[in-house]
């Protein structure tokens, strides 16, 4: 148990100065004061054990069917289903699911099945050999009846649709990949509502590309481009009928799950378009900007890592590490949240509040170290 008190929280051991800027001389308050200063360090990490739990919101599901979805069978798509058959909550298009493995790892998978189907939750997973070891373990462990612990759904990529809170007139659906799994519900509901709607779908070749056989009925709405047989995509093949630029009395909407390459093409491109309103994304952590390098320390062993200048502080840790918890790579699950006890962070989350900031909080995927060492309770 490490006992020092993180330089931005609230101490305990130091009493107030007055209005004058003397110390106060409370005898009541000195009292409280020397009380806390003695049974704070006890209290705190007892009072996770003594307070009542809160609802986590997790919940234990069946997998009730596995599919191959793939033609290289690297892709294997999962139904989970209540295990008394009852309904589960909604959900809409772009909404995923924490997936909680048995190793203790969290993923995110996007839901990829009926929203209107409420007896079932549909995800897919790519089996991804240089990983992090979630993919494998979906693929390895998930079989036809095991239990599988979920929160959620949650919706960080909703689909907003004409009438129901965007102006757009047109649809332009980009997936790279795997990337099609938060998409295919949208196609789904884009035509239901009988909208205006186009789509690229890119991959290195036809048999990395998952549902393809689902989206045959869709027929020519959806461009299949692989590299095999095309190259690598540029931005008129991903915008195509809005590469041509702003048409009088069209408002496109551009929804886009990929790697960063691709995300970022696709936002350079549409830079100078106001017209077109740009909803993404990513399945990989997002490039560090502006980075400099620092030193992280683990207050449980004293080990030493070094955060290099384009890499995030999760990264660096997980060299030492492996098994340390993390999953959406992007400042907003919160699973990578460790305590800070020294050093002034540089928060690029936007999850923290600034309580929880001030209290040490610290999400080690995506924020860094505004000076040069960090001390963490690890
Ligand atoms: S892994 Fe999700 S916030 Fe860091």
């Amino acid at each position: 148990m490490n006992q020092r008190a993180h330089p931005h929280s609230t101490t305990m051991s130091v009493p107030p100065p007055d209005l004058y800027g003397r110390w106060r001389s409370d005898p009541l308050l000195a009292a409280a004061t020397t009380a806390a200063r003695i049974w704070w360090p006890f209290w705190r990490p007892l009072s996770s054990v003594t307070e009542p739990r809160r609802d986590d919101g997790v919940r234990t599901l069946r997998v009730a069917r596995r599919e191959v979805v793939a033609e290289d069978e690297d892709v294997v798509a999962l139904t989970l289903v209540a295990p008394d058959g009852g309904e589960l909550p909604r959900w809409h298009a772009g909404a995923h699911l924490d997936v909680l493995l048995p190793s203790g790892r969290m993923r995110e998978y996007s839901l990829c099945g009926d929203p209107a189907d409420a007896s079932s939750y549909r995800i897919a997973v790519r089996r991804i050999p240089e990983g992090g070891g979630g993919s494998i373990e979906v693929h390895d462990t998930l079989t036809v009846g095991a239990p599988i612990r979920i929160k959620g759904p949650r919706n960080a990529f909703p689909i907003a649709v004409p009438g129901h809170g965007s102006p757009a007139t047109t649809l332009r659906f980009i997936a790279a990949g795997i990337g099609i799994t938060p998409i295919l519900p949208m196609l789904s509901a884009a035509e239901r509502l009988g909208l205006d709607w186009s789509m690229v779908y890119t991959g290195r070749s036809r048999d990395t590309l998952p549902f393809l056989d689902e989206l045959a009925r869709f027929g020519d709405r959806i461009t299949i481009r692989t590299d095999d047989e095309s190259g690598l995509p540029g931005v008129a093949d991903l915008l195509g009928p809005l590469a041509d630029g702003q048409v009088e009395g069209v408002r496109p909407s551009v929804y886009c799950c990929g790697p960063v390459p691709l995300l970022e093409a696709v936002r350079q491109a549409l830079r100078e378009r106001p017209d077109v309103e740009l909803h993404y994304e990513r399945f990989s952590p997002p490039p560090v900007l502006d980075g400099r390098e620092f030193t992280v320390t683990l207050a449980s062993t004293g080990e030493q890592v070094r955060v290099g200048a384009t890499e995030s502080a999760l990264a660096a840790i997980r060299r030492v590490r492996p098994a340390v918890p993390y999953s959406c790579q992007q400042g907003f699950c919160g699973t990578c949240r460790v305590h800070t006890l020294a050093g002034e962070v540089d928060h690029r989350d936007n999850i923290l509040t600034e309580p929880e900031r001030a209290d040490g909080a610290f999400l080690t995927c995506v924020s860094r170290c505004a000076g040069t060492d960090l001390v963490l309770d690890l």
